[in-house]
């Protein structure tokens, strides 16, 4: 199986996110996994357009408590009552504006586990960690520091360079990609009762989908900006399909 899953961030209204969730229903692939991440309050309006669909529903971020004092916050068993079964957990977006690190990312994560929800834990490396030559160690160290409570279960992880997340000036290519991916899939199957799939996100595109499945052990893409466009959204998904 393939995953294609999209992170729609707070790029479109309610309304743009239902127009959206309709135009895509129908699509489907038998080898790919889809999943939306829409905005908070779009989720629900887009479950009910998703119900006869085989497109599954994400969220794309939550608080790190259960329940509770926390004004401004939003806790995955309301995003778990409106119907998300997957969960972003550690985007660069939410480290960068939310404060999330190491610590809270772990909780996130065995939060995600006790309610029954597939956690897709994003790391990724800063331009600056890559021009250093660090980018290998930081993300098998982000990876490890996040999974450190986490031994079995399912999960995704989402390699994602911070430095290739739109808007962005640089261009990704596979040499970017490969090195990092083996040392995850090394330390990932060292869990040995982790069922895992990696995927890669920033800035996929339909021109670039194809060259980003071919890298060995990556099993599906998160993409953002792109997926919001329709016939991006239905190339991208092409693109993805042509990998068994
Ligand atoms: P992008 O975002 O595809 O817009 O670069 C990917 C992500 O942040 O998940």
């Amino acid at each position: 199986m393939k995953y294609f899953f999209s992170n729609w961030k707070n790029y479109l209204s309610v309304e743009e996110s239902l127009k959206m969730a309709e135009n895509i229903a129908g699509l489907s692939k038998d080898n790919v996994r889809q999943v939306l991440f829409p905005s908070h309050l779009s989720v629900l309006s887009v479950k009910d357009m998703l119900s006869k669909s085989e497109i599954g529903l994400g969220c794309k971020g939550f608080f790190e408590e259960k329940k509770g004092p926390y004004t401004g916050q939003v806790v995955l068993s309301d995003l778990v009552e409106y119907g998300c079964r997957y969960a972003l957990v550690g985007h660069s977006e939410v480290r960068k504006y939310n404060q999330d690190n190491d610590e809270t990312v772990s909780k996130k994560l065995s939060l995600a586990f006790d309610m029954g929800v597939v956690p897709v834990l994003c790391v990724g490396e800063s331009y600056s960690v890559r021009e250093g030559g660090d980018a290998v160690d930081f993300v098998v160290s982000q990876t490890e520091k996040a999974l450190k409570n986490i031994n079995s279960g399912r999960v995704f992880v989402a390699y994602e360079p911070v430095w290739a997340i739109q808007p962005t000036s640089f261009d990704v290519g596979k040499d970017d990609i490969e090195d990092i991916v083996v040392e995850m899939y090394k330390f990932l199957s060292g869990k040995k009762d982790l069922e895992f799939d990696i995927l890669y996100g920033g800035s996929v595109n339909s021109n670039n989908v194809d060259m980003i499945m071919s890298v060995e052990y990556i099993n599906g893409v998160l993409v953002g900006s792109a997926s919001t466009k329709y016939s991006e959204y239905a190339s991208i998904l092409e693109g993805v399909s042509k990998y068994l």
